[in-house]
C-alpha cells in the first residue's frame, strides 16, 4: 500500500534558517489517545528556533536528544482528521487548536500533525486559524503562570517585561482577571500604541528611560526577557514583592533576598493543557483578550519566519499559514 505524504517543514541539520526545507513527507498516523489534525495554521515559538539551532542555550547534559531530519512546532490550529483507538472527546470535522506534547516534540510545520487528544482545546469561535494558532503557547504561558503557578499572589501593581511579545502581550491582558490593580508595561516604544490599545495603565519605553530608574513599588514583576542584565530591574520591586521569571536570568539571588523580593528558585515552565486552554479561549470569546499578529508566513516560508523570529523586538506572535495563501509579511 503506498504511504500517504503531504507538505512539512523539516530541519536537516542543526543550524541557520535554511536549514528548514519544504518538501514531502510520510503523513503521521494518530496512535492511541491521538488525533490527526489537519493543520490550517502554525505558530511560532522561541523554543522553535533554540531547537533549530541545535539548543545552545541549554546545558549540555539537558539537552533533548533529537536527531534530524525532523518537522519543528508545537502550536497549531486545524480541524479534526482522524481519531486513535480510544479517542472519544472529539470527531472529525471538530476545528481544534492546541499546544502539543510541550515540553516535549509536536510537528506541527506541516499540514497534518498528531496532538495528544487532551492537548487540544475547541478553537475560540471568535478566531480565525491564523489568530487561533497564535494563542497556544504565549497565551497558556501567562495564563497558567498567573492563574496556576502565581495563584493568589497576583495583586496591586503587576509589571510586565518585554510586555509586547508573545507572552507579554497577553499577560498584561489576563493581569486583572488573575487579581492586579494595576498593569506596567515596558517595551521599546514603538509598541506604545498596541500596548496601550490593550489597556495598559502605563506604559515605559525602556529604550528612553530604563524601567528601573522610573518605575518603584511593583508587587509583582513578570520578566519574559530575562538573562545576564535581569539584576538591574530590581529596584523596581517593592520589600514584600516577587519576581516571576519566564525566561532564566541572573537576579542576584542574594541581593533580592536581602532587598526582602522573593524569588522563583527555578523557572517555571508552561505545560500542554487543553483545559486550561479552554478556559483561555473563553477569555477570547468574551472578548477579554486580544491575539497580537507580528507577521504571518506561508508554511514553505518557515525559514523567512525564523529569521523574523530572531531579529527580535515582536509585537505579538509569527504564524506560519498552511492552508491559505498568505503573501509573507508584516501585519
Ligand atoms: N517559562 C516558560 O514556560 C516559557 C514559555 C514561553 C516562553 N518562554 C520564554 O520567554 C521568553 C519570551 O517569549 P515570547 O514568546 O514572549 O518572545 P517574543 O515574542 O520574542 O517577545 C520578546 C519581547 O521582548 C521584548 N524585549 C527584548 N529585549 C527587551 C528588553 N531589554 N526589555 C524589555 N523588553 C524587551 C521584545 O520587543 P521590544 O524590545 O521591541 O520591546 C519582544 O516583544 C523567551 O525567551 C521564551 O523562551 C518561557
Amino acid at each position: 500500500m503506498r504511504t500517504a505524504t503531504m507538505r512539512a517543514v523539516r530541519l536537516h541539520a542543526f543550524g541557520e534558517p535554511e536549514q528548514l526545507v519544504y518538501e514531502e513527507v510520510a503523513r503521521p498516523e494518530p496512535g492511541p489517545g491521538e488525533v490527526l489534525v489537519r493543520v490550517h495554521a502554525a505558530g511560532v515559538n522561541p523554543p522553535d528556533w533554540y531547537a533549530r539551532r541545535g539548543f545552545p542555550n541549554v546545558p549540555a547534559a539537558l539537552r533533548p536528544n533529537w536527531t534530524p531530519p525532523l518537522v519543528l512546532g508545537s502550536d497549531l490550529s486545524g480541524v479534526v482528521a482522524a481519531l486513535g483507538p480510544g479517542v472519544t472527546e472529539w470527531r472529525p470535522g471538530d476545528e481544534v487548536f492546541g499546544l502539543v506534547s510541550f515540553p516535549g516534540r509536536a510537528s506541527a510545520y506541516a499540514q497534518y500533525a498528531v496532538s495528544p487528544a487532551a492537548h487540544l482545546a475547541p478553537r475560540p469561535a471568535a478566531l480565525g486559524h491564523v489568530e487561533a494558532a497564535a494563542v497556544p503557547m504565549a497565551g497558556l504561558t501567562a495564563y497558567q503562570y498567573l492563574f496556576t503557578h502565581l495563584r493568589g499572589r497576583v495583586g496591586g501593581t503587576l509589571m510586565v517585561n518585554g510586555a509586547a511579545g508573545g507572552v507579554g502581550h497577553f499577560a498584561v491582558q489576563l493581569a486583572r482577571a488573575a487579581g492586579a490593580e494595576r498593569v506596567i508595561a515596558v517595551a521599546s516604544g514603538r509598541h506604545e500604541e498596541f500596548l496601550r490599545g490593550l489597556g495598559v495603565d502605563r506604559f515605559v519605553d525602556y529604550t528612553r528611560t530604563p524601567a528601573e530608574e522610573a518605575v518603584r513599588g511593583v508587587d509583582l514583576l513578570l520578566d519574559t526577557v530575562g538573562g545576564p542584565e535581569a539584576h538591574r530591574l530590581l529596584p523596581t520591586v517593592r520589600r514584600g514583592g516577587r519576581i516571576a521569571p519566564v525566561f532564566p536570568g541572573d537576579y542576584h539571588r542574594e541581593r533580592a533576598a536581602g532587598l526582602g523580593i522573593a524569588l522563583d528558585e527555578g523557572m517555571w515552565q508552561v505545560r500542554s493543557s487543553g483545559s486550561d486552554l479552554a478556559e483561555l479561549a473563553a477569555l477570547i470569546d468574551a472578548g477579554k483578550v486580544r491575539v497580537g499578529i507580528d507577521s504571518v508566513f506561508p508554511l514553505r516560508e518557515a525559514a523567512a519566519a525564523h529569521v523574523r523570529a530572531e531579529q527580535g523586538h515582536l509585537q505579538g506572535k509569527i504564524v506560519l499559514d498552511v492552508a491559505g495563501r498568505a503573501s509573507s509579511g508584516r501585519r
